[in-house]
């Protein structure tokens, strides 16, 4: 006897819908920077609890947390102390529960950070390892070396962090250990048993508590061959990111996250990840295989600007990439790294010879001249991003957002330098600003201390600038990009379809228009020039539509009747 569809019960048909995470809106919280409940200045647990309602109103499918455990904050969060705790200062592990129950019953899954690379300096293994002294087991968890030259007084090689400053640091007995970032996050060894054990512990720890999912920080750095004699810096950066490079984006990663597959298999549904791997494109279906981590972040739109060539190369190519592997592809305009798409289209363009340069650097002259030169145009900024959101909201795969980026929040570029966080700061002496600007704390209320994000003074000073785009200002206009991004998000939920595109060609390089498979149309005015209104029902537009036509830089959500 065959079985119709209609025969099956609603648990077997729900088996045959997508996985969750395949066409998701995750919301990227910086949690010391989210919602201050306990008025310490620094966001914390309670505080997203608090703000449970605002996600659920915003309609985001999932939270994903930057890291919320202890840390002596040399990295903001990303130097973790213990794997399995919440930073007293943000919380309990209660506090912990209180959240994933709070947003689960709002239909909000839970991501958290995983940072595999590297410790704190103030984790027990690595206090251990200090005091275990040179040839112990416990400094074998680590990258410890002996340096060069006369009492070894030179680090064992010429490496720099990532951060900037030299990737070896001594310690008091004369040893060195490597980190590939701040001195106070020493590298992990991945060949050590008892490393990979502790992370697969740590991934049922929060598993168990009912997350959903985890975000791998730094993915493609976790194995390495320090196999001697170490190359120089000038060999490594001649030799080929092609799975073998001693450092990058090694093949052996995967084993790991094989071992990791089947731990989030166990689970039901399974547990995802999603990659942060700065890899060369053809390597990412790698990570984004169904055996590996399933899927992994794209960047591509953080390096590109606000050109119609540009995004449909980039459409294309991550469409292609996903297809590869099988997993869906990711959008990204803004995360805690980069400053931030409002004012990275404010400012100008970086035209073809600077694309490639990381995100983290765009606006670098800017941020060094105080947000004074070049002169960022805000409004256009706001406009322009507001036109890329909608572009993106509408591709398929799945969309990351970042927290303020909601409210059309800008970077902040005048932090002065006594309030600097990040490494990367202090690591150039200033000559890089650094991320701060894009983690400065949300303003929830235009009065009242801290713009209502708490009753302290917060962690990182907030600009008087913040009150216009405060969420009680911007739930007030139905004009405001608060308003477009709930829309939109809405909308997103009914219109979302399966996961492809066809490009409608327009006859103007600087307008893209593509439609989704029921009838979705998405249509991007790049440029200066306004274009004619194509047939369809108006849903959405990130402007203001003139007389049956598009304005520059605009998009508009259509939807063909009778598809
Ligand atoms: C990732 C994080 C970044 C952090 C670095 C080191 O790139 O996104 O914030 O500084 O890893 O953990």
């Amino acid at each position: 006897m065959t079985i119709s569809v209609d025969d099956r019960r609603p648990d077997e048909l729900e088996d045959q819908s997508p996985p969750w995470w395949r066409q998701a809106v995750v919301y990227q919280v910086y949690p010391r920077s989210f919602a201050d409940a306990n008025g310490d200045g620094l966001g914390d647990i309670p505080g997203v609890v608090a703000r449970a309602d605002y996600l659920a109103e915003l309609g985001v499918d999932a939270v994903w947390l930057s890291p919320f455990y202890p840390s002596e904050l040399a990295d903001g969060g990303y130097d973790v102390a213990d794997y399995r705790d919440v930073d007293p200062r943000l919380g309990t592990l209660d506090d912990f529960d209180d959240m994933v129950g709070a947003l689960h019953a709002r239909g909000i899954r839970v991501v958290v950070d995983i940072v595999p690379n590297h410790t704190s300096d103030r984790h027990a293994w690595f206090q251990e390892a200090l005091e275990a002294g040179r040839g112990s087991a416990a400094r074998e968890r680590y990258i410890f070396r002996e340096g060069k030259g006369p009492q070894g007084a030179e680090p064992p090689t010429d490496w720099v962090s990532v951060f900037g400053g030299p990737a070896w640091e001594r310690v008091a007995d004369g040893q060195w250990y490597l980190h590939n970032f701040a001195t106070e996050q020493p590298d992990l060894n991945w060949d050590h048993p008892e490393v990979r054990a502790d992370f697969v512990r740590t991934l049922r720890f929060w598993s168990d508590r009912g997350v959903d999912g985890f975000r791998i920080d730094v993915a493609h750095m976790l194995t390495k061959d320090l196999t001697e004699p170490l190359p120089s810096r000038a060999e490594l950066d001649a030799l080929p990111f092609d799975g073998k490079h001693p450092l990058i984006d090694r093949d052996d990663v995967h084993e790991i996250y094989a071992e990791w597959r089947k731990v989030f298999n166990e689970y039901d549904p399974p547990r995802t990840a999603v990659a942060e791997a700065w890899v060369d494109p053809s390597r990412v279906p790698l990570y984004a295989h169904p055996e590996s981590l399933g899927q992994a972040f794209n960047f591509d739109l953080l390096q590109s600007d606000f050109d119609a060539g540009q995004f449909r190369q980039v459409v294309s190519d991550n469409l292609d990439l996903a297809a590869a592997s099988g997993s869906s592809s990711t959008w990204v305009l803004s995360n805690h790294d980069v400053v931030r798409h409002a004012t990275r289209y404010g400012l100008p363009p970086l035209g073809e010879q600077q694309r490639g340069r990381d995100g983290i650097k765009q606006g670098a002259e800017w941020l060094r001249s105080g947000g004074a030169e070049p002169a960022l145009d805000r409004e256009g900024g706001l406009r322009r991003a507001r036109a890329a959101t909608l572009f993106v909201l509408g591709l398929p795969g799945s969309a990351y957002l970042y927290q303020g980026e909601e409210l059309g929040l800008h970077e902040v570029a005048e932090i002065p330098a006594s309030e600097r966080q990040d490494p990367t700061f202090f690591r150039t002496a200033g000559e890089e600003i650094g991320r701060d600007g894009c983690r400065v704390p949300l303003p929830w209320t235009a009065e009242g201390p801290a713009f209502g994000f708490g009753v302290g003074a917060p962690h990182i000073p907030q600009p008087g600038w913040f009150a216009e785009s405060a969420v009680d200002v911007e739930e007030a206009d139905a004009g405001s990009t608060l308003s477009l991004y709930r829309h939109a998000l809405e909308l997103r939920h009914t219109l979302q379809t399966g996961e492809t595109l066809e490009w409608i060609e327009t006859g103007r390089p600087d307008v893209l228009h593509f439609r989704r498979p029921n009838g979705w149309e998405v249509v991007t005015n790049f440029g200066a020039e306004q274009y004619p209104l194509p047939a369809g029902d108006v849903e959405l537009s990130s402007s203001p539509l003139g007389d049956a036509v598009i304005p520059a830089e605009t998009t508009v959500w259509l939807v063909r009747p009778g598809e």
